[in-house]
């Protein structure tokens, strides 16, 4: 044949390879969530999330500093809130002694450096197990606003560095932003869950903080997933609001979303690589049906091909130990 195109000879050797590939997973781009306990000396792993633990402060500081040592500098902390403490209007979400502030506090005095994105959204302390302030079925906006406010100033307090509004109340992020700034927090930054879609990937997630919605769904707040344009309109509003990042959840069947915002706005992007793709991935890898460090990679990879500048992933450290090699 003859061909003067051979997209083969730039795949030859693997320097070769290397010198063409277009897009790199780095450590730098994680951000790693985690559930945090209350109590001492705890460790639980979460059945439906192999490999993953929820630990008490304690030991969950051993397994910051471990992530450290592998470069993983973020974190996303979540609270297992004991059902005792759950009422309706999540008041515990604002105790500035509550786990959540506490841990933040504990975090920052040992890590300086590390930097924490801490959840501002009602279902981890809701007795109805819902984002926002139940009435009669209903989920109600406005009301919530001012819940989503207090917790993300008690979080600010604490030393987080970042706020992730995962509610999708409409308006919260100006809402929070301006709140922040009438105290003085101006450099506490703004990650907005701007395109949270109802997923059904997020069910061990519920099962790691007991906090799946007791009943109904979240239909009325996190969007259709057959949407993308509604996308793009949740992003204008979330920059107009104040957002410093827009973020795309979950990561794998939204791999469009993730490029539309890429190719439409100016801000950093994150994708939420959700607990449930965390699940399927280990799931068939014990059973021996996959590679399970390949497709992680694989994966992560695809994130950043879509556009993705940071990944959420309970992958984090273990993609670390890999990429340290
Ligand atoms: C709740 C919240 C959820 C996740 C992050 N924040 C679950 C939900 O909306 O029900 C899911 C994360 C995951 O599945 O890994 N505001």
């Amino acid at each position: 044949m003859n061909l003067t195109r051979r997209p083969r000879r730039n795949r030859r050797t693997e320097v070769i390879r290397n010198l063409v590939q277009e897009n790199h997973l780095s450590v730098n781009d994680f951000i790693y969530p985690i559930f945090v306990l209350e109590g001492e000396n705890k460790a639980n792993e979460i059945t439906s999330m192999p490999g993953i633990f929820r630990y008490s402060t304690d030991k969950m500081l051993d397994e910051i500093a471990a992530c450290v040592d592998l470069g993983v500098k973020a974190f996303a902390p979540f609270p297992n809130i004991d059902e005792s403490k759950k009422d309706r209007f999540a008041t515990e979400s604002y105790n500035p002694e509550g786990l959540f502030p506490s841990f933040i506090r504990e975090v920052k005095r040992n890590f300086p450096e590390v930097v924490l994105m801490t959840d501002v959204a009602m279902d981890p302390y809701s007795s109805d197990g819902h984002d926002g302030i139940v009435d009669n079925g209903e989920i109600l906006n406005d009301a919530t606003l001012e819940i989503l406010a207090k917790m993300a100033l008690e979080q600010a307090r604490a030393g987080a560095d970042i706020i992730g509004p995962s509610d999708m109340m409409d308006g919260r992020v100006g809402f929070i932003r301006e709140r922040l700034d009438q105290n003085g927090f101006q450099n506490v930054s703004i990650m907005s869950y701007t395109a949270k879609y109802a997923s059904a990937f997020y069910g061990p997630f519920r099962d790691a903080l007991d906090s799946a919605p007791k009943f109904g769904d979240k239909k009325t707040y996190q969007m259709n997933p057959a949407n993308s344009r509604e996308a793009l309109l949740e992003a204008e509003l979330d920059t107009a609001e104040g957002a410093d990042y827009l973020m795309v959840k979950p990561a794998l069947a939204y791999l469009d979303v993730i490029k539309s915002l890429r190719d439409h706005s100016h801000l950093p992007i994150a994708a939420y690589n959700v607990s449930g793709e965390y699940a399927m991935i280990k799931a068939a890898a014990q059973n021996g049906w996959i590679n399970g460090e390949k497709a992680m990679l694989e994966c992560l990879l695809g994130m950043k091909r879509a556009g993705a500048d940071i990944i959420l992933t309970y992958f984090a450290k273990e993609a670390a130990q890999l990429l340290k090699g």
